[in-house]
């Protein structure tokens, strides 16, 4: 049976609940009644919003730009929103991203709550406050902190999630459990033999443990850079592979990568355990079997070089460290290290079609 799991995560401006629980889309809608929604079109028609003002997002990148932001401020005027309105915004990181920065521009800003509906926005996205717009040819170039008032984890929605986007958000519970040490990783893999019987354990666990990063780190200078973590490597891929591997199964390589990475280069350590868990999930997504050969190296070392959290000083990167949690690095910008970057993301695809 599904358990019923609740934690309090405290921001800059104000404490949010997150309630973990089957019921809990019921339960968010009916505590706010008059609330305005801004739901994935896919769940649109769903009986729960009947009767309600309800804005609609086509769930993908094309869509998380400012001109949908733009466009919802004015639907919202012309639905009567007003400065004592509250918003709840339901679907997964794409509408995450949207409706947080439609919240917080609004009026100079509406409350608002957010019912996660992908396993990546449940176990990582749907707390810490964070939008993030694209622009132009730019990923998440635009971006902003405004927290919601409160978090719905309703487990149902994973029903209907395709298996790679349940692989994905595993991947982020990884990157979590892995950055904060060997004992909460540890409690990730057993939390994760049961999760199809029952989500909500390993959803509360790593919502809990991301909490330790954004409570101490709000605004992403210190720690929660860590959870950058298989970022670099597969952000990279994914852009050079056209993004035909998703978010998701793309950190899932890029730990693997980075494990690689550190453990040839001497820069980090290797962690056969990590890398094994990392490419289970990744085997997961039949696009891979196919990456190798679509995958346009210059590109990826582009991208790889691109990366905002490098510096003057060099590649800044996220590694496994020997106490089996992971390092922030600085390595030499030099033709050696991107040919090592390139080297550990072959054996990264590789080992997926073994
Ligand atoms: N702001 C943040 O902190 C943050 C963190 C991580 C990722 N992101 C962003 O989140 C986005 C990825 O989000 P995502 O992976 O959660 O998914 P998504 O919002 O991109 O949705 C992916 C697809 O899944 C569908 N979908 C959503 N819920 C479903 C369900 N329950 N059943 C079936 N299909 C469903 C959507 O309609 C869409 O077609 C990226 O743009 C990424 O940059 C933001």
């Amino acid at each position: 049976m599904s358990e019923h799991f609740n934690l309090t995560v405290r921001s800059s401006s104000h404490e949010y609940g997150v309630d973990v629980a089957a019921d809990g889309l019921e339960v968010l809608l009916a505590s706010q009644p008059d609330a305005l929604l801004i739901v994935d079109q896919r769940f649109v028609a769903e009986p729960a919003f009947a009767g309600r003002r309800t804005l609609s997002v086509v769930a993908d990148e094309e869509h998380k730009t400012l001109a949908e932001v733009g466009r919802l401020l004015v639907e919202l005027r012309e639905a009567g929103a007003g400065r004592s309105d509250r918003l709840i915004a339901v679907g997964g990181g794409v509408v995450q991203d949207v409706a947080t920065l439609t919240a917080q521009l609004y009026m100079r800003g509406l409350p608002w709550s957010y019912a996660p509906t992908t396993l990546l926005a449940m176990v990582d996205s749907c707390i810490g406050g964070k939008s993030s717009i694209n622009a132009g040819s730019f990923k998440n170039l635009v971006g902003s902190f405004y927290p919601p008032t409160s978090v719905a984890v309703d487990p149902r929605f994973l029903k209907t999630l395709p298996e790679v986007a349940i692989a994905g958000g595993l991947a982020e519970a990884t990157k979590i459990a892995y950055c904060r040490g060997p004992q909460e990783f540890e409690r990730y893999l057993k939390l994760e033999e049961g999760f199809e019987a029952d989500p909500s354990q390993l959803i509360y666990h790593s919502l809990d443990t991301k909490r330790w990063f954004i409570e101490i780190d709000e605004f992403d200078t210190g720690p929660r850079l860590f959870l950058n973590f298989g970022h670099t490597f597969g952000h990279a891929l994914e852009v050079a592979t056209d993004f035909r591997i998703s978010h998701g199964i793309g950190i899932a390589l890029g730990m693997f990568a980075a494990e690689q990475f550190g453990s040839k280069t001497g820069y980090g350590a290797s962690d056969a355990r990590l890398s094994g868990h990392a490419i289970a999930l990744a085997r997961v997504d039949p696009e891979c079997s196919n990456a190798g050969s679509r995958l346009d190296i210059r590109a990826f070392e582009a991208a790889f070089l691109a990366d905002k959290k490098h510096g003057p000083d060099g590649l800044h990167l996220i590694l496994p460290d020997a106490a089996g949690s992971v390092a922030e690095v600085v390595v030499p910008r030099t033709d050696a290290m991107v040919a090592a970057a390139s080297e550990a993301v072959d054996s990264a695809l590789a080992m997926v079609v073994r």
